[in-house]
């Protein structure tokens, strides 16, 4: 089936059978694959893009449903994208396997809630695994894009002298 896909602002016409997931289609077919396959089960949101502004599990998204819908990636935000900035900043990523997905998410967040409470950060990052624990620094980073103060750094504790 030929289809016409809007993915970063660009119509990219498409071959894949209508029920391909769009993930697949991103990687395989656009070449676009900063968006990374994770679980495939719609889990661990690896594979997080936004559709119309909104973070969407793409190992999960037959293509046959995205007609018409503006598609956005993590190639789309350049690489010097105010959150991308906070992420190098603050040194998130770990292996940086989920870091796209979890980028996406932050960037629709601070779209919608341009100076997010905690709450507004767990509920838009709920459901993004990352098996390095970066969870503390993304906080961190979202919280300086959005121009609010980062939880402070854990005290450094001076190491008892030696007794002689
Ligand atoms: S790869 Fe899509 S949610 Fe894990
Ligand atoms: S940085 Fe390694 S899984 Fe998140």
């Amino acid at each position: 089936m030929a289809m016409t896909l809007d993915v970063n602002g660009k119509p990219l016409a498409v071959k894949a059978a209508a029920d391909t997931p769009l993930l697949w289609v991103l990687r395989d077919e656009l070449g676009l694959t900063g968006t990374k396959y994770g679980c495939g089960i719609s889990q661990c949101g690896a594979c997080t893009v936004l559709a119309d502004g909104q973070p969407i599990r793409s190992c999960a998204m037959p293509i046959e449903g995205l007609a018409g819908v503006k598609i956005t990636t993590i190639e789309s935000l350049g690489g010097a994208h105010p959150v991308q900035a906070a992420w190098v900043k603050h040194d998130v990523p770990q292996c940086g396997y989920c870091q796209s997905g979890q980028i996406m998410s932050a960037v629709a967040l601070l779209d919608s809630a341009p100076k997010p409470t905690d709450a507004d950060i767990d509920g838009a990052m709920d459901g993004h695994i990352c098996r390095c624990g970066t969870y503390q620094r993304i906080r961190a980073a979202i919280k300086d894009a959005a121009g609010l103060a980062p939880a402070a750094p854990a005290a450094v504790v001076a190491a008892p002298a030696a007794k002689l």
